[in-house]
């Protein structure tokens, strides 16, 4: 039986519903216009423009419903609206909307043993083929953004509340171009108290027009409390990465001289089932040996520092450390994925061990010497290993990723670690006293 967590439901409070429902441009509702709740349960949403919003209600012609679940009924009181028993990633019609509402289901669809919301690969398959911006694990909320787009007439408005990972995560790039282009976009982050008590996911309201395209604001609306406040207007947005800004953000970013990705590659480590192949074919074992190296995982990895002294679960070889990845043969920069206690760590492993789990490896783009970081030939500001484990271990980097992706990430990903800035030890000496003061 397929249980309530698994269809993806928790219900949006009233609250937030009318507040949702106060950003409609309602210049733009046509007599006679047409509405739909997609993934509605008992629709909280259109309950919310009947009770608020009675004129505009008076004006629709056309008032749907859908959800996938068949036990799900309308209250009475929505006896207007026809309900549709449908899956909406699948759904075939020829009506277009001017006004689509609601909170669709969050979550990775996958089979049941690894993903949040089970489906079968059948109905994965069919959900790959009819949305076109579906990428990597994509996530439900996403193929709804795309799918409710698509039913919108000229001038129509979604409002959703969803995450707000689709703004900078790599898997929604497609997704973001497709909005991009197809109208303009206001995004509103108000954070994770609004389902407090159902859910601790972070939300933003998204707030779509299919009307001029490349148009978007973000603004800042934390708790939906008080007023939103415009935090950023982009008049050509062709769906490049959206993040917060703050005095902190910006000041990284005017004095860096250089990004992460400038100076290296980053790797991940091995996988525990690699791991676990390499101990079935014998290479790998749990007892140390005179030839051996302990293999270290993120528990070794402190802010600044390689804690050796840990036991570790797992030794090789020493001969044998290079066979699970090459640049375990010198010493290298390890970053975690993984916040603690407000920030990264960062550590030089000078040891030259080979690692597995949750750890980033930094491997310089010009070969690995010490104190040599160049850029196109250029020696660069006294930038040593040393220095940059402390630099991406401080509290300052901490804050400065906290404060560009808010509270969408819980852990920092290939990119983003491409992507953060480096600024030269003095300059970051002056900007820790100004702010840590
Ligand atoms: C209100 S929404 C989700 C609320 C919240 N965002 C969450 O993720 O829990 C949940 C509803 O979506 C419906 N639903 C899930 N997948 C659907 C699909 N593919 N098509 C239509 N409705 C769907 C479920 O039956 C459920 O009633």
């Amino acid at each position: 039986m397929t249980t309530i967590k698994e269809l993806g439901r928790f219900v949006t409070p009233e609250a937030v519903v009318y507040k949702m429902l106060s950003l409609i441009d309602f210049s733009l509702i046509p007599e006679k216009a047409s509405v739909l709740e997609p993934a509605c349960y008992d629709a909280p949403f259109l309950s919310g423009l009947q009770k608020y919003f009675p004129d505009t209600w008076g004006q629709l012609e056309t008032i749907n419903a859908l959800d996938i679940d068949p036990n799900v009924k309308l209250p009475y009181s929505l006896n207007k609206a026809k309900l549709i028993h449908e899956d909406f990633l699948l759904w075939n019609t020829n009506q277009r909307y001017d006004l689509i509402l609601g909170n669709p289901p969050y979550g990775i669809p996958g089979d049941s043993t690894h993903y949040p919301i089970p489906v079968s690969a059948d109905r994965k398959k069919q959900w790959k083929k009819a949305i076109s911006t579906w990428q990597g694990k994509y996530n439900l909320y996403a193929a709804f953004i795309e799918k409710a787009i698509k039913l919108l007439k000229p001038s129509g408005q979604l409002i959703f509340v969803v995450p707000g990972t689709f703004m900078f995560l790599d898997e929604f790039q497609l997704l973001r171009r497709f909005i991009a282009h197809s109208g303009t976009t206001n995004i509103y982050y108000v954070g994770k108290n609004i389902f407090r008590g159902q859910a601790s996911v972070s939300v933003v309201f998204l707030h779509f027009i299919k009307s001029t395209p490349n148009q978007l604001t973000l603004y800042d609306w934390q708790d939906a409390a008080g007023q939103p406040r415009i935090m950023q207007r982009i008049n050509d947005w062709n769906g490049s990465e959206v993040t917060f800004t703050s005095e902190l953000t910006k000041e990284f970013e005017n004095k860096s001289f250089v990004r992460v990705r400038d100076l290296f590659t980053v790797h991940i480590s091995p996988r525990t089932p690699e791991i676990k192949k390499a101990l079935a074919e014998k290479w790998i074992f749990t007892n140390p040996s005179d030839n051996s190296v302990p293999i270290l995982t993120s528990k070794h990895l402190k802010h600044g520092r390689v804690a050796y002294e840990i036991n570790s679960k797992y030794f090789v070889n020493i001969k044998d450390k290079t066979r699970l990845r090459k640049f375990f043969d010198f010493p290298r920069l390890v970053v975690s994925l993984g916040f603690h206690d407000g920030r990264l760590a960062a550590a030089y492993d000078h040891k030259a061990y080979p690692w597995m789990g949750d750890v980033y490896h930094l491997i310089p783009q010009n070969g690995g010497k010490r104190n040599l970081f160049s850029n196109n030939g250029n020696h660069l500001k006294n930038l040593h290993f040393e220095y940059l484990s402390t630099y991406l271990s401080s509290y300052l980097i901490g804050r400065y990723i906290n404060e560009k992706y808010r509270d969408f990430i819980y852990h920092i990903n290939k990119q983003q670690l491409m992507q953060l800035p480096i600024l030269s030890e003095a300059d970051f000496n002056k900007l820790r006293n100004n702010h840590e003061a």
